[in-house]
């Protein structure tokens, strides 16, 4: 969902920096082939995901949901030269997209594919990140939290997507909203929680920025 009117949004891609053509084309594609298209990050978002990790410099970076490989390669434009990204994402159906996409990018030899479901392969990974991107499905973002805390470098940075869930986090939950619960939760638990500091940007959907003490 989009918060802001048409033309603020308008003005604002216009007054940014533009999307990369290797990006625009894996949008296209994506939206030509695959299924619900929506989920990727997308021009705007994806351009706020690269300055974040040029700012930061990371040199391991987590990314839980990783679709068609958009936000992915977005964020991998800020790793260092010998940093790693690991995305995991538990479609299979999803890995030669993927695939393809990466192999075709400058960050190759830098991009780790996990397929499977996150909440048992974050273990099994044996890295400390300094930036983790949570997009995945939204009952288990909780669960990833907790996973991931630990894993976090002092002064590392938690980006959550659609943390507003097209405004439903102001309004009566239905009963078998399990996703706005979950969110609820997850909102509260990050704004309580005395190992981190956050804010909510109303970045498209809702970006949750926290930065780990
Ligand atoms: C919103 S999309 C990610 C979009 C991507 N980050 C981007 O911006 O281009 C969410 C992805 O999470 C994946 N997913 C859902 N549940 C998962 C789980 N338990 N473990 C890992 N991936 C999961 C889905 O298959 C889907 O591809």
């Amino acid at each position: 969902m989009h918060f802001l009117p048409e033309a603020i949004d308008q003005y604002i891609l216009e007054h940014s920096v533009k999307e990369p053509e290797f990006l625009a084309k894996l949008n296209r594609e994506t939206n030509q082939k695959v299924l619900q298209p929506r989920m990727l990050s997308g021009n705007y978002q994806g351009r706020i995901l690269s300055l974040i990790s040029k700012i930061i410099a990371p040199k391991s970076i987590l990314e839980i949901g990783t679709y068609t490989g958009y936000s992915a390669l977005c964020l991998a434009e800020g790793l260092t030269k010998d940093g790693i990204l690991h995305t995991i994402d538990i479609n299979e159906e999803l890995y030669d997209f993927q695939q393809k996409y990466f192999q075709a990018s400058e960050y190759k030899n830098q991009i780790k594919q996990y397929i499977g479901d996150a909440r048992e392969i974050i273990p099994e990974i044996d890295a400390k990140f300094d930036l983790v991107f949570i997009d995945a499905d939204k009952p288990n973002y909780p669960a990833y939290f907790d996973l991931i805390i630990g894993k976090m470098i002092p002064g590392g940075v938690i980006l959550s997507d659609n943390v507003l869930w097209s405004g439903k986090v102001v309004e009566p939950v239905k009963p078998e909203d399990e996703s706005t619960r979950a969110l609820l939760k997850y909102n509260k638990m990050l704004a309580e929680d005395e190992r981190v500091e956050t804010v909510i940007l109303p970045i498209r959907d809702g970006l949750t920025l926290t930065r780990v003490k």
